[in-house]
Parts: structure tokens; sequence; C-alpha cells
């Protein structure tokens, strides 16, 4: 008995039917949505004697499966798991799942490796850059222990670009990033500093001084603009030659070479439960809040937030917000309130229109509203930065980070080294080439080029319209 042996207690838990209930989180209300849009689209350009479909999502991507091929897959799996043939299963239950398996092992056994016969022990650092983002810790613990259990040293540089300059730099062991799975924030600490002038001598000066092999770059933009601006100097100092990774994480999603960013999920989900509580309390006295959400320049928060929550209106700073829109959502919205609605609820971008503020909405709405309805704002500000990673976020932080670690171990045993950006592309991992990156980025608003999920934004207005019974908003 373990309670004997190590003086431990043991206790059983069973979750039962709790795991069935709860709020849907802005994912699952979102992937709903989603797939119930395209359900209804296959039904329409279905014939009766077509096939049976089943729609369901790989990466961002809707798909459409004959629902025959589904169920002799499935069965598969099962037929393999009765057989005992355990490995067979997970092979049937595809590679994303095997490889989530072996990394967990990895993660949880506190059994490093010495390296192999021949092999050289090599020194990976990881650092954050940019805002906190809840996921980083969960990134760094995965990539800290994945180095260590394939034999390397690993080496912590506190507090971004600036630990690095002031050679804020710490060894690492396989406790250094106990429990720090599911903890938000980011223990390294972060900020966004980004390098200039004499900084690149202390940043190649630390470099040299520890023998860093390769360096892991968990961050935002800023974070991405840093990396971007050593790499552009690996000609003048020999120390850059090494190869850097960076992984995407900031709640704002607006990274080059990732349709997803570790922290964006989590960041939903506090949106989500506030605004949930907001429509409770507008609900409960003829009330129209405009709820203002974070995202700088990109309206990814702003646009799914909305989807989850059955906003009426949404605005994006990639769409902005013109005298003529408001005027439209007033009419609206007084048109409703007058047929009975109880409350009205518009999601508003941080930076969707500098003139038409969150408060000069409200003073708006308000004074058109009369007597109708009142209007009241909410700014949730940094709660969306903060909070424990959501499943979702924690999950692809440690398939991102076991990924980057790979690659940077390939890329230090090659003449050339490459840099590059780890991210979800067409619903699949992959790496960008560092000199490719510039060139995804709209640097004027400090966004990608092409961001996936403007493509969502019929769906959105769909939804949002008031429909011939508009009592009440949902
Ligand atoms: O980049 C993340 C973010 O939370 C943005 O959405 C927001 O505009 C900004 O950071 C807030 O910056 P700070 O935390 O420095 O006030």
């Amino acid at each position: 008995m373990i309670e004997e042996r190590l003086g431990e207690d043991a206790r059983v838990t069973i979750l039962g039917h709790v795991q069935r209930g709860g709020s849907p989180s802005a994912f699952d209300r979102n992937l709903s949505t989603i797939m119930g849009a395209a359900a209804v689209e296959s039904l329409l350009e279905e014939t009766p004697e077509g096939e049976t479909m089943v729609i369901g999502m790989r990466g961002n991507k809707v798909t459409r499966t004959p629902l025959s091929e589904c169920l002799s897959r499935t069965k598969l799996v099962a037929e393999a798991i009765a057989d005992h043939n355990y490995k067979e299963a997970l092979r049937r239950r595809g590679g994303s799942f095997a490889s989530a398996f072996q990394i967990l092992r990895t993660l949880i056994r506190a059994a490093p490796h010495d390296p192999q016969p021949g092999q050289r022990r090599l020194r990976l650092a990881v650092m954050n850059a940019g805002a906190p983002a809840p996921g980083m810790n969960t990134a760094v613990r995965a990539a800290v222990r994945t180095a260590i259990d394939k034999g390397h040293k690993v080496l912590g540089i506190h507090h971004g670009f600036e630990g690095l300059i002031e050679d804020d730099i710490h060894e690492y062991d396989w406790m250094t990033v106990n429990g720090w799975a599911h903890r938000g924030g980011a223990e390294l600490g972060t900020n966004r500093k980004v390098p200039s002038e004499s900084d690149f001598y202390a940043i190649a000066r630390n470099l040299d001084k520890h023998h860093i092999d390769g360096l892991l770059v968990v961050g935002g933009w800023s974070g991405y603009e840093a990396v971007l601006e050593i790499f552009r100097r690996r000609e003048t100092f020999p120390a850059f030659g090494l190869p850097i990774v960076c992984l995407p994480a900031t709640i704002d999603n607006d990274l080059p070479a990732s349709e997803l960013s570790i922290g964006a999920d989590t960041a939903l989900n506090s949106i989500v439960s506030a605004v949930d509580k907001i429509k409770q309390s507008a609900v409960a006295s003829q009330r129209a809040f405009v709820v203002e959400v974070m995202g700088r320049y990109c309206g990814y928060l702003a646009l799914m937030s909305a989807m989850a929550t059955g906003a009426e209106r949404v605005y994006i700073p990639e769409e902005g917000v013109t005298l003529h829109d408001l005027v439209e959502d007033v009419n609206q919205l007084i048109q409703g309130f007058s047929q009975g609605k109880r409350l009205g609820l518009v999601i508003r971008n941080e930076n969707a229109n500098e003139t038409y503020s969150t408060s000069f909405m409200c003073a708006l709405f308000e004074e058109e509203g009369g007597d109708l309805f009142d209007v009241r704002q909410a700014i949730l500000g940094h709660i969306q930065q903060g909070g424990n990673p959501s499943p979702f976020d924690r999950i692809m932080a440690t398939r991102l980070a076991v990924q980057c670690v790979d690659y940077l171990i390939a890329q230090i045993d090659k003449e050339e080294p490459e840099s590059a950006c780890i991210g979800q592309v067409n619903g699949r991992i992959g790496f960008t080439n560092l000199q490719d990156i510039p060139r995804l980025m709209n640097k004027r608003f400090s966004r990608p080029k092409q961001q996936w999920w403007l493509t969502l934004r019929p769906i959105a207005r769909v939804l949002a319209q008031p429909g011939p019974n508009i009592s009440q908003s949902s």
C-alpha cells in the first residue's frame, strides 16, 4: 500500500456528471455556432440521395466527412482496444493524440536523461517577451522539461529582453518549473522592451558568456519585433547566428504565421464570463451596455466574444466605425426596446475608432434612448490578461513548446542554423522562417496582413440580426 510505504494519503474523487454541466466556454460556443452554420449550408447544398455528412473542424477550417467513414474509423479504434492492441489504437486515434500522450508522459516523469553517448549537452535559453499572456508559464515549463529530458541544460532569462541585456539569466532545473502548468501570469517576468543601439552589444556578450546554443522566445508582437531586430544583425554580431524560435503568446491573437496565439482563449473566456454577468444586470433594468475589450488593433477578441455572448453589434478596428453605423445602431436599439426588447449589448475593440470612443458611444445611445432605455459602459481592462490558462491554452502551449525545443535541437546541429516562428497555419502546426515573417506583418496596425477569422463576420452578422421576434436579444 502506498499509504503504508510512503506515509502518503490517497483518495479517489469521481468527478461524475459535473463534467456535463456548466456554462459553455467561449471556444465551445463558437465551435457550435460555426459548425451549426456549416451544417445548414451543407443541408442546403446536398441532395436527398447524397451521403450523410458529419461536420467537423480541423484547425480553424470546417470539414465535411461522410458519416460512414467516421463510423468505420471510430470502430477500428474500439476494435484495437478490445484486442488489447493499444499501440495500434493510439495510431488509429491520430498523430496529434499519440504525440500528446507521449508529451504528457515525458512532462510528468521526473527522470531526466543524461546525454546519449556522443551527444553534446546543449545550452538552450527560454524567455518571455511582450505583455503577459495566460499560458506563458505552461509553455516555459514544457520547454524546460523537454530539453532537460533530452539531456540538455536550460537557462531562464528573466524580464524579457531587459533581462537578456542585464544578464538576468539563471540555470533552470526540473523542479524550477514545478506547478507552472496551470499558473496564470508570467513567472519568468515579461515586458515590451525592444532592444536598440548598445543593447545589441550587451545581448551578444551575454549570449556568448552563457554559451547559449539556441533561444526560445515565448511572446507577443514586441517580442517578435525584438527577435527580428536581432536576426537582422546576425552579420554584424556572430553571436546572433544561433537559432531562435518564437512561440506566439498574446491575448490579442495578432501575430503573423499563427492563426491562434496562446492566451487568447483564456482571455475570451474571461470576457465571456464577465459579459454573461453584465447581461444579467442589463436585462434586469432595460439597459444597453457598451463593453470595451482589449486586442490593440486586432478585432479577434471583440468578434469572437460578440459571437459567444450574442452581442447585437461588434466594432473592430479592421472595419472602423462610421457615423452612419452609429445612427443605424441607435435606430435598431430604439426599435428593439420599443418592441419589448429587455437588453442591448454592443462589444467594441479598444481601438475600433479614436473619435467614437466607448464613452462617446454610450453618451450618444443614452441621449437618443431617452426614457426607453439606459446605457452603461463596461471597460473590461486587465482581467483579460490574467487568469489561469484555459485547458485549450495549456494544451496548445505544451504542444508548441515541445516542438520548439525539437526544432532548436535540430537546427543547432546544422552548418547554417535557421530561425523561425511556430504556429498553426491552415490547421497544421508548422514553422515559418524568420526571413519570411516581415512580409506577413501589417506594421502600421501591428497585426497580420491575413486574418482567417475575418471570414466569420457574415455568421456573426446573421446571428446578431433582430429577426422577426425581438422580445429579447440573446
Ligand atoms: O497586448 C496585450 C494587451 O493586453 C492589449 O490588448 C492591450 O492594449 C495592452 O496589452 C495593454 O497594455 P498594458 O498591459 O501595458 O497596459
